[in-house]
Formats: structure tokens, sequence, C-alpha cells
């Protein structure tokens, strides 16, 4: 083998090591190496760089700019391009290919919340449409749900690697998620795990302790609420098959609640 050869094979086997390791963005122009452990700073320097890592990237900025951008979408069509149109939400420079915001029908009585988009969303553009999505979209049919939901996020771009968004990054997004809820009038809601029940509901309480129990989504303006279902992530399911029976009792609540809500 010559050399070239042989750092082509070493480049791919590094970079299939970090893809295997959930690293499967690049954000920086320059690597950083965080396995650099420092030397322990002075106090005066500690008190420095804890503001500074406390600090949140001009997120006040940022949700203020989404709160106008929000506001002055008229209908949820208008609210996805203003949502494309937005710079502010630090997940965008992280490796997002684009926005991703909804599917499903901008009239529908039920609104779907998930976490935020994963690769195969980033990839096409809208939300649950890879695995996760294939077995929420089985059990809205079985429900008898499929053209009763319009579902989004709580983030609209690809956190890297999968990973949680951060509630900053949630916060940042929120005004845009409260409009959709504004504009829908959804009769009811439905938080898909941890992630979007706690921003949306703004509770510490875990999944475990809330899936199953209705809870009021209310807006603080614009006179808008409805009844909100935590339930498992979709996700979950996939990786946890035991946990399905419950989220199946939570999709028969919710399809149960709008045929009661019609009479
Ligand atoms: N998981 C989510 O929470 N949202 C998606 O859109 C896809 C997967």
């Amino acid at each position: 083998m010559n050399a070239q050869a042989l750092d082509t094979a070493a480049t791919e086997s590094l970079l299939a090591f970090w893809r295997d390791a959930g690293v499967d963005a690049c954000f920086e122009d320059a690597p950083v190496d965080r396995t650099h452990v420092a030397p322990p700073p002075a106090v005066k320097a500690v008190a420095k760089a804890t503001a500074s890592v406390v600090a949140l990237p001009a997120t006040g900025d940022a949700a203020a700019e989404a709160r106008r951008l929000a506001a002055g979408a008229e209908t949820l069509e208008a609210l996805g391009e203003a949502i494309a149109a937005f710079t502010g939400c630090p997940l965008r420079d992280m490796g997002a290919k684009q926005a991703v915001f909804s599917r499903g029908n901008p009239r529908a009585p039920i609104l779907i919340i998930g976490e935020g988009p994963g690769a195969e969303e980033d990839e096409r553009g809208q939300p649950f449409v890879g695995k996760a999505g294939q077995l929420l979209d089985r059990m809205l049919a079985e429900a008898g749900l499929t053209d009763r939901v319009f579902i989004t996020n709580t983030v609209f771009w690809r956190p890297p690697g999968n990973r949680t968004p951060s509630p900053a990054e949630q916060a940042v997004c929120a005004p845009f998620l409260e409009r959709a809820f504004f504009l829908l009038k959804p009769k009811l809601v439905l938080l898909l795990g941890a992630a979007a029940a706690k921003s949306v509901l703004s509770t510490e309480d875990g999944i475990m302790k809330l899936r199953g129990h209705w809870k009021e989504w209310r807006l603080a303006e614009g006179n808008v609420s409805a009844p909100a279902l935590p339930t498992f992530h979709p996700a979950f399911l996939l990786r946890t098959p035991m946990a399905k029976k419950a989220a199946w009792a939570d999709m028969l609540a919710l399809a149960a609640k709008l045929d009661a809500a019609a009479d």
C-alpha cells in the first residue's frame, strides 16, 4: 500500500470512529482539543470564566427577534417562512442543513410536538419522517388520527449528534411554537417525550411522572389554551418496546378525548 492509500484508509477509519461515537457534524473551522485539561486557574480567573459560560449568547435579543417575526406571521405557512428566515437560533450554525417546521393538516384539531429534528428530518425538511416518525404514523393510523394532526418540534434545526436541545435553544424557538399553537388553535396537544413536555409545560417533572396525565397549556397572551397530554417519545418506544403499551393507552385517550370534544 502506498503512503497516500494509507492516509486515506487512516482518515476513513478515524471518521468512522467519530461517526460511531456520535460525532456527525462539524461546525467550527478549527478543531478544539477538549481533551486538554488546563491546570486549575486562580480564583479570580474562575469567576471570569464562570460568567462567560453562564452568559447565553444573545438569547434575549434572539428571542425578541423570534417574537417579532412570529407575531408577523398570520398563517402557518407564513410562520414556516419566518422560521426559515430566522438566524438567531444557535443550532442553525451547528451543522443543520435546513429549518424543519411542520407536516400535517394546517386545520388539524391536534397539535403534536416532538423534541427536535433528527438526521432524516434535516435531510428532508419535515418533522418525524425517520424511523420514529414511521412508528408515530402507524400509531396515528391505528387510532384513526392520521389526517387530524399537525406535527412540529420544540426546535426547528437539528441538534448536532441528535442531542437533546438545551433549554436555551428551546427558549429561542418558543415564540414560533407558541405562534403555531395560536394560529392552529388545536383542541388537544400531544407532547412527545421529556424535552417537549418539560419545555411546553415549564416543569422539571420527568416523563415517567408526566405521561398519561392531562395538563393545560395556556399562552400568556391571546387567550389560547388546550389540554396537553405528555407521552413517551416514539424513539424511546423503538428502544423500549415494553413502554409501547402505555404509549398506546395515551394515543387511545387522545382519540377518545377528541371524540368527546366533538359531541
Ligand atoms: N424526533 C423528534 O423529536 N422530532 C422529529 O422531528 C424527529 C425525531
